[in-house]
């Protein structure tokens, strides 16, 4: 028979074993795997009553009361233990997640639009102030639209202004976004006033031509329009893209849907005209063509040439980018070349 003296002793050794271990515990963690060996079911704690067997009748009683107060204790100190580390490390948590609100805010780079995407809405944002709709024709285009309609039959020399595409004998790549003019004419009754801008395509590779860029094509239509209508248009145009000092020139020029035609220059916005490299001493820069709609074309389009008048007008966008953001090779601006476009980057 076990000597409940000696039995006590033990029952104390686990108690003074715990308090010694707990001095190496140091996480919750730690607390929640010790108390699981004193007080699991296996654990030191339960292993205990296995003495009980040994135990002298009259007094197991007493000592499995014993063996109690011990568990009692032992989940009481477990908890307490666990609660303070809880909260020493909730408060290291805290320590680490502080945020320090008078930081100033890391920049993240976010996407911008393209120069050729912010040089078009410019455009559109520029002309729809004067009362113009937009009509977005499509990229292929049958030979009539593109050319013949335009003014520029088969065998036509003008044809060689452009370098065409042919996707089959009846359709091409569209070469210049005119032939929106066509489409819209067929359409509609005078008076006319669309914007159209889209990519073009043309056989045609070196620093300041590309075999697609982009073009925006004017049209007014309606009676009594003169080139004076066209200038003073083109007049509010540069102003707002190239500065309030900057005035147009019409230079007679040649196409074969407009009679007459004209190159539009604008004052050369880096010298003010006076003459520099940038417009090779001239004081102007060629940013556009321009006429007023041949009688032909508006004939073709079922519109009386006698009551009604046009004036039509092309840009090239990368051209006005270009310009804009003193770029020399129109291959910058496909390349998405990072370092080149945060440069140019208006916002
Ligand atoms: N389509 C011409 C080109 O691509 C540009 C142009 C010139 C358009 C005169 C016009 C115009 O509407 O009137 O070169």
């Amino acid at each position: 028979m076990a000597n409940l003296d000696e039995l006590r002793e033990k029952i104390s050794s686990v108690r003074d074993a715990i308090q010694k271990e707990s001095a190496n515990l140091t996480d919750s963690r730690m607390v929640y795997e010790a108390r699981k060996s004193y007080l699991d079911k296996s654990g030191r704690i339960g292993q205990l009553m296995k003495y009980m067997k040994d135990v002298e009748p009259a007094q197991k009683a007493e000592f499995g009361k014993n063996v109690n107060e011990l568990k009692t204790w032992a989940m009481e100190y477990f908890g307490s233990l666990d609660e303070k580390m809880r909260t020493r490390e909730l408060l290291a948590r805290y320590d680490m997640e502080k945020i320090d609100i008078t930081m100033p805010a890391l920049r993240r780079p976010v996407g911008n639009l393209h120069p050729v995407t912010q040089v078009r809405n410019e455009l559109i944002d520029v002309f729809s102030g004067m009362g113009f709709d937009i009509y977005e024709g499509s990229e292929v285009e049958n030979d009539y639209y593109n050319f013949t309609a335009l003014n520029t039959p088969k065998d036509h020399p003008a044809r060689d202004m452009q370098d065409t595409f042919y996707l089959s004998p009846e359709f091409v790549l569209r070469t210049q976004t005119s032939s929106a003019q066509i489409h819209v004419m067929e359409n509609q009754e005078p008076p006319i006033k669309i914007l159209s801008p889209g990519k073009v395509f043309r056989s045609d590779d070196d620093a300041t031509h590309s075999p697609m860029f982009t073009q925006m094509e004017g049209l007014v239509v309606d009676k009594g329009i003169t080139l004076g209508d066209l200038q003073g248009m083109l007049d509010v145009f540069v102003k707002r893209v190239f500065g309030e000092e900057t005035h147009t020139r019409l230079r007679p020029s040649f196409f074969p849907f407009t009679e007459p035609s004209v190159e539009v220059d604008v004052s050369c916005f880096e010298c003010g005209g006076a003459g520099c490299s940038f417009c090779k001493h001239t004081g102007w820069i060629e940013v556009l063509g321009a006429g007023i709609v041949n009688r032909k074309v508006l004939e073709n389009c079922g519109i009386d040439p006698d009551v009604y008048s046009g004036l039509a007008f092309g840009i090239g966008i990368e051209r006005v980018a270009m310009l804009k953001y003193g770029i020399n090779n129109i291959k910058q601006l496909f390349e998405s070349d990072l370092r080149v476009l945060n440069q140019i980057n208006d916002n």
